[in-house]
């Protein structure tokens, strides 16, 4: 294993570092939290921005010091160390999990490795945040668990990056579902809409290849609203039926770098095969038994990433959607009828979830605040010992879900029971 590599000009972060003042410079007081962070693209930049601002933003029990960075081209890493702001750059996942300076390994690559590196970092005795889907068969997620389960005993958290429960908005429904204002649930209607693969010459990326990614807008859409329905809810799906479809099953290989979720342009002389779903389309018990239906797919033309997601129950109904994210919309049906109807809550006030620390009411926030509130909350969890959520377990759970769906679409939508007890693996 090579030498951790120190990016030209990372000085400022490396002193920060050795100060122990990490991210935020606010305190040397507090312990660090020294993180190392698998992937540099997406969800790495997404992530980054959580680790810089968490403890800038809020009073945090233990300092995230943005320790090391890792991928495989060593040119990119560095260049992407000093971009984001990390002290050191890695080559290789495996150094930088041997590395005895890291406390937390935030993996922020594609399925195909978040359980080798997960287990990896968990036998080393790291903390660990894991991007979502948990991975990409229920065997490593069962695996993922079980390594989790035992970690948490030696004192150890594992989480996964559902960061949509952390959006206020969300936060605020689960506390007002929680509060029994929509009462005794009927219907839960989620959908996840993108439109990027609308084109049929968008270009091939590692998303539409099922040994990296799994599935398609099923394990990268689907997941994120079956765990946000199970998180609003606080239930489990029993049970699903399901359609799936790869709309476009050959596209061009791409002719530059990897942009956003795709590629820049496209290399029109070669061609790949896409290996997973395009779009799924699914419906689901609840214990309780009320009825969910789910839409997760990359053709809903002009949609960009309206995740939408109603709740309709005896006492009331609330409403959300992604492209709105400060706002929630509240029905209270024990209001006399000539008043009721659908009103919009503007989820700025210091009282609602995560906005104390935040800018005044009505100065609205984003996307990316809530990998802000993901780094926030896994610091208290570590610090405070708790047990993390969501946990492996939940992710597992998830990953049910996604082959229940799965297997379903692939008897004709045959109603697919999912195991009670995701716990027991
Ligand atoms: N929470 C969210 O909202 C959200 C959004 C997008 C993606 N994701 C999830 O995040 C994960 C990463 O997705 P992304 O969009 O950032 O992908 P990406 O293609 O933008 O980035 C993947 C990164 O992983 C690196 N990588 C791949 N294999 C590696 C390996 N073996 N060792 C080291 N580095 C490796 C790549 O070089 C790249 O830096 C996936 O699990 C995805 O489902 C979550």
């Amino acid at each position: 294993m090579g030498q951790p590599q120190q990016p030209e000009g990372a000085e400022v972060a490396a002193a920060a570092t050795e100060a122990g003042t990490g991210a935020t410079g606010a305190s040397a007081t507090r312990p660090p939290l020294r993180v190392g962070m698998v992937g540099y693209a997406f969800m790495g930049a997404a992530h980054s921005q959580g680790w810089r601002t968490a403890g800038r933003v809020f009073d945090l029990p233990l300092d995230p010091v943005p320790a090391a960075i890792c991928g495989r081209d060593a040119d990119a890493v560095r260049e992407a160390a000093l971009r984001h702001g990390w002290a050191s750059a890695e080559t290789d996942w495996r150094a930088l999990v041997a590395r005895d300076d890291i406390d937390l390994v935030d993996i922020c690559t594609p399925g195909d490795s978040h359980a080798e590196i997960a287990l990896a970092a968990l036998a080393a005795g790291k903390h660990v945040l894991c991007e979502k889907p948990l991975a990409n068969t229920v065997d490593e997620a069962e695996a993922m668990t079980r390594a989790a389960e035992a970690a948490a005993a030696r004192g150890q958290v594992a989480m996964v990056g559902f960061n949509y429960r952390r959006v206020p908005a969300t936060a605020l429904a689960r506390r007002m579902v929680a509060e029994g204002r929509v009462g005794r649930l009927r219907h839960v209607r989620v959908v996840y809409l993108q439109d990027w693969l609308v084109d049929p010459q968008a270009p091939m990326t590692w998303r539409l290849r099922r040994e990296q990614a799994g599935s398609g807008a099923l394990g990268d859409l689907g997941a994120h609203i079956v765990d946000l329905a199970q998180y609003l809810t606080g239930e489990r799906l029993a049970g699903v039926s399901a359609l799936t479809e790869t709309f476009v099953r050959e596209r061009p290989l791409p002719g530059g770098a990897a942009r956003g979720l795709g590629a820049a342009s496209a290399d029109p002389a070669a061609t790949g095969q896409v290996t997973v779903d395009d779009a799924a389309v699914f419906t689901g018990r609840f214990p309780s038994g009320a009825l969910a239906s789910f839409e997760a797919t990359r053709y809903a033309t002009g949609r960009k990433n309206a995740l939408r997601i109603e709740l309709n129950g005896e006492r009331g109904s609330l409403a959300f959607d992604l492209e709105r994210l400060n706002e929630l919309q509240y029905h209270d049906a024990t209001e006399p009828g000539e008043h009721a109807g659908f009103r919009r809550i503007l989820v700025t006030e210091p009282e609602h979830p995560y906005l104390d620390a935040w800018w005044p009411p009505g100065h609205g926030l984003g996307y990316e605040h809530t990998f802000v509130h993901q780094a926030r909350d896994l610091v208290h969890t570590i610090a405070e010992g708790r047990r993390p959520d969501p946990s492996f377990a939940d992710g597992l759970h998830v990953q049910r879900v996604l082959t229940a769906v799965e297997e379903s679409a692939g008897k004709n939508s045959v109603y697919t029971p999912i195991a009670a007890d995701p716990a027991a693996v």
